[in-house]
């Protein structure tokens, strides 16, 4: 849509808010917030387990006419449509695209060429029951007898950050005697500190990898099996290691037995798979109840995003108000903060998510981008970060939107420790909209006794020029089902976003030209082979390894 073939400036809704933004660049939240009394109601969301504050953004009633006049403009609610339909929206792999399908709690038919792709997925969550159960409930033993305590994660990308998240935001509903491990990085530091701390008898490996050929994952999984059948013979591979993937043929040559297997399906991509068997860790984690609930949590924002009307509707106000101040304001990162230490994974989830989705510059029509596609996504859990990055939040030029996630309630109610940082999460967004002005920055430091001069000294300093947006996410408690519903929020963000920028959010052939270079550049760091054609800083710095493995 906004390719060369039709210039952004010559879409209406596009230039109606381009015109808008000159009008509302330099309004001040405060002033609007004193204006009017009903704004924090009026832009407020609520559902039974969550609440979307989005007052404290640079918006009035008609920006968000002007923003869900370009959504419809971009066929927004047909989009949603199609997609949950199952058609085959990711074009450039003609593939559909339902991570809807494996939370849909009602199993109502979802069909893609006709064929209900229900019952496939009700028979691997069935699976997924049974052999979660079995390993919890010590059924499903190792080679030697022993109970699988310690569960080891094999995967990267989609195969890893999901359920590593997800893992780890549940912590608190863990199996008292059960351990989760993740190995990702090739490094061989991530595979070696794993294998440290477990033991053989007692470990099961989850090898996750769609396409089953990605050679971090492979590699891994390789040096695993080794550390295994040294310990325990060969015959201990099919009690210790299990696999994830949609390859069954690489799965049998890498020899895991395809009993052992666990299957999911092209229309489920990597990044959007942790609904899946990928989350195969969390289930024997947290147990199939709980996986389950984290299941309903999301077909519950499924339902809020396909049914709420825009103006209601949490992803999409989201993903305007990211598209305002992305490509209106020229804000280009967005910072995502957890007030809750178990959501620490948050924004490393969120950055696969959100920037291998959309950090394209070809459109479904296969022309050029004019405009700015994905944020850079980065954040932390609160309230660390407020001791980091947040003196640029406050007063660097660059002015970066942020989301505030707040549980009112913690899983750790130790002392005063949670008013507080509530009390943080808080003051961060009002401190940010509001900011302080040099008067008042002086006159406090007058009040707090500081002289004049000084206080003259200081006062710039100390201001805080404010009116930088934030939204707050709020929900009673961080548990299963508010986890699912929180990352299908966000899921369903991207893609209303993508939809704007007319983006395919579902390939990811960006990551690939990395990948085909280094095939070609480790033959020359194995042996003395030569003769690739490298830039000259590439060739050097081969040359200069070399010299320094020697
Ligand atoms: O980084 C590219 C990518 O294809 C991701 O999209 C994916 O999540 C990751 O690699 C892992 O892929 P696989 O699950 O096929 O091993």
């Amino acid at each position: 849509m906004f390719g060369t073939k039709k210039e952004i400036s010559k879409n209406k809704a596009w230039s109606k808010l381009a015109s808008h933004y000159k009008k509302m660049r330099d309004v001040e939240m405060r002033e609007m917030f004193a204006k009017d009394p009903q704004r924090a109601e009026r832009y407020c969301i609520n559902l039974d387990a969550m609440t979307v504050d989005y007052s404290k953004n640079r918006i009035n009633d008609h920006t968000l006419a002007y923003l869900l006049t370009l959504a419809r403009a971009c066929k927004l609610p047909e989009k949603i449509d199609a997609m949950f339909k199952g058609e085959r929206i990711n074009q450039t792999e003609n593939r559909a695209v339902l991570h809807v399908a494996l939370r849909n709690r009602e199993n109502s038919p979802i069909c893609i060429d006709g064929k209900n792709v229900m019952p496939e997925i009700n028979a691997v969550l069935a699976k997924i029951k049974k052999f979660s159960e079995d390993v919890r409930y010590g059924k499903f033993v190792g080679h030697t007898g022993k109970k699988l305590v310690n569960i080891v994660n094999i995967g990267i990308g989609g195969s890893d950050l999901g359920p590593k998240m997800a893992v780890e935001a549940l912590r608190k509903y863990w199996a008292k005697d059960i351990n989760c491990y993740f190995i990702s990085n090739i490094d061989g530091t991530a595979c070696n500190e794993v294998l440290n701390k477990v033991n053989p008898e007692e470990t099961l490996f989850i090898v996750c990898s769609k396409t089953f050929t990605t050679i971090e994952t492979l590699t891994n999984a390789r040096t695993c099996r080794k550390w295994l059948i040294d310990a325990l013979g060969e015959h201990a591979v099919s009690k210790h290691f299990v696999a994830v993937s949609t390859n069954a043929k690489e799965v049998a040559k890498f020899g895991i037995d395809t009993e052992n297997m666990f299957e999911f399906w092209d229309f489920v991509g990597g990044r959007y798979s942790m609904w899946s068997a990928i989350g195969l860790i969390i289930a024997i984690a947290v147990g199939m109840d709980n996986f389950e609930k984290m299941l309903e949590g999301a077909h519950e924002m499924d339902m809020h995003f396909k049914y709420t009307e825009l103006s209601k509707n949490i992803p999409v106000i989201l993903a305007m108000l990211s598209i305002w101040y992305n490509d209106f304001f020229n804000m280009r990162s967005a910072a995502v903060i957890p007030y809750d230490q178990y959501l620490g994974y948050l924004p490393a989830y969120l950055q696969q998510l959100v920037m291998e989705s959309n950090g394209k510059f070809i459109s479904n029509e296969g022309e050029y981008i004019k405009c700015s596609t994905s944020l850079v996504v980065f954040g932390g859990a609160g309230t660390d970060v407020q001791h980091s990055f947040f003196q640029m939040m406050h007063q660097g030029m660059t002015i970066i939107p942020c989301d505030i996630i707040v549980p009112a309630i913690s899983h750790n109610e130790v002392g005063e420790h949670h008013e507080i940082l509530l009390a943080n999460a808080l003051a961060q967004g009002e401190a940010l909209m509001k900011g302080k002005t040099v008067k008042e920055a002086y006159d406090e430091m007058r009040r707090a006794g500081k002289p004049k001069e000084e206080a003259k000294r200081l006062k710039k300093y100390k201001s805080f020029p404010g009116n930088r947006p934030s939204n707050t996410i709020l929900f009673k408690k961080i548990d299963p089902y508010t986890l699912g519903m929180l990352v299908a929020m966000y899921e369903h963000k991207t893609f209303v976003e993508g939809v704007i920028w007319d983006i395919d959010s579902f390939d990811q052939m960006g990551v690939e030209l990395g990948k085909q270079m280094a095939l070609s550049i480790l033959p020359e760091l194995q042996s003395n082979a030569s003769g690739i054609r490298h830039d000259a800083s590439t060739g050097n710095l081969v040359k200069m390894i070399k010299r320094m493995r020697k």
